[in-house]
């Protein structure tokens, strides 16, 4: 079995996202952000969950930095929401929203915390959803102003910027099948967002890098499942790369490999593409200084139903696999195969990778005594972590890994059904335990495992 050892100077982080954790959502000035409105449209979150108070964090940070130190942490991946910065989308930021992440940093660094902020993780100021949101270019211009903003704000003082969180996230799951804030169901003809969320990923860097200190790194965080064929024929072989090609290469191969890949330009209609413009590869493929790779598990695909425009339909994992709470198939032997597959597909061209998200929820709650129990979740850390020293003993050049997710949050779709935490949060008293997992982490890092 491979040893659970890592070199020295490799970076054990924790992430969280903004909108999951912080809470406080008309508070110094916020304006209301896409998920607002989303998780307020009855019918789109479990129970009618929002993220009005979620964790608390906004208030709670300093609480929430210590446990991270206790934790023994080398870094933060926690994201910055844009409508505190800038309540309508553009124009002068607002002060408090910026003293925040200001005191947010201070208490990382003053603890030896590395800061790392995401730009975009999701919670676009519903001004600009309401003017087309990632379908109208002009987004993407106003994020690259905000990324300015925020790079002028820490520059002198993050080392590590992410622009954005799973772009194939927002573009499929938020515009192509609404699933996802702003609930959008354009199918094929969700490319210019695809295509605008890459591009102002290179217009956010030309403006930050004035205000960067000179080492400092920037890049995507990027969900990464490779396709799955759920049966054994040829038809669902197809569908599975089809959808790698479409979740995962789409969204690569412009930073890495030279442009869209022809399989799926082919796909798309034309009358999307005219979304490119003259000198957009080029930003597309600009201030990639790492891979993030967020990933959870494979996805499973079979041949396409009549009538779906996609070129397959999404599938259940196959019987007997292990499966989390979520649904999805646990198989740490498919997060080595994806490693090894960004390798061999980009070979030089790619950069070093940190691991900037992957975890487990569970059913946890405290037991009689007050602890809480996660054996699933640290067997799943240990197996994907076996996973990742086995892709870089293969060569593979991996300098990080960050937890998801510190604290138990507000998951999106699921509300807080779903806990992903290290950390149980007791939402009505908002009491954080430290569970099981969060000292088996410890430990880890520490070296005494
Ligand atoms: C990722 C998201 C993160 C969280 C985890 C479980 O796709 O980036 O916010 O929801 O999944």
């Amino acid at each position: 079995m491979t040893e659970l050892r890592f070199p020295d100077g490799f970076t054990w982080g924790v992430a969280t996202a903004a909108y999951q954790i912080e809470g406080a959502v008309t508070e110094d000035g916020r304006g209301p952000s896409i998920w607002d409105t989303f998780s307020h449209t009855p019918g789109w979150t479990a129970n009618g969950d929002t993220g009005d108070v979620a964790c608390d964090h906004y208030h709670r940070y300093p609480e929430d930095v210590a446990l991270m130190a206790d934790l023994g942490v080398d870094a933060y991946r926690f994201s910055i929401a844009w409508p505190r910065i800038q309540p309508t989308g553009s124009g002068a930021p607002n002060q408090k929203g910026l003293d925040f992440y200001s005191r947010l940093v201070d208490a990382l660094l003053a603890r030896g915390i590395q800061p790392n902020p995401t730009l975009y993780h999701w919670d676009l100021p519903q001004p600009l959803e309401d003017a087309g949101g990632w379908q109208s270019r002009d987004t993407a211009e106003r994020f690259a102003e905000y990324a300015g903003i925020m790079a002028a704000a820490l520059g002198d003082r993050v080392p590590r910027w992410f622009t954005h969180n799973e772009p194939v996230v927002t573009a499929f799951y938020g515009y192509a099948l609404g699933i996802h804030a702003p609930g959008r169901t354009l199918m094929l003809d969700v490319f210019p967002v695809v295509h605008h969320l890459l591009t102002s990923h290179g217009m956010a860097v030309q403006a930050m890098r004035p205000h960067l200190r000179p080492a400092a790194t920037t890049g995507i965080a990027h969900n990464l499942g490779l396709g799955q064929p759920a049966g054994p024929g040829p038809e669902d072989a197809a569908a599975a790369d089809a959808l790698t090609a479409l979740q995962v290469h789409l969204y690569t191969d412009p930073a890495f490999g030279g442009g869209y890949p022809d399989t799926v330009l082919d796909l798309l209609p034309a009358a999307g593409q005219a979304a490119i413009r003259d000198g957009d590869a080029a930003l597309a493929a600009l201030g990639h200084d790492f891979l993030g790779v967020n990933y959870y598990s494979p996805q499973y695909a079979r041949a396409a139903s009549p009538g779906n425009p996609l070129p397959f339909d999404l599938a259940e994992p196959p019987a007997g696999l292990p499966r989390s709470q979520m649904g999805w198939s646990v198989e740490p032997d498919r997060f080595t195969a994806l490693l090894l597959h960004l390798a061999d597909r980009y070979g030089d061209a790619l950069p070093p990778v940190y691991v900037t998200e992957n975890g487990v929820p569970g059913p946890d709650q405290p037991g009689p005594d007050g602890a809480v129990r996660d054996p699933d979740r640290m067997s799943y850390l240990d197996g994907h972590l076996r996973a990742l020293r086995a892709a870089m003993d293969r060569g593979v050049d991996v300098r990080g890994y960050f937890c998801w997710s510190l604290l138990d949050n507000f998951e999106w779709s699921f509300g807080y059904d779903m806990r992903f935490g290290l950390v149980y949060v007791d939402f009505p008293t908002q009491r954080r335990i430290p569970k099981a997992s969060y000292y088996w982490y410890r430990d880890l890092i520490a070296g005494r495992r």
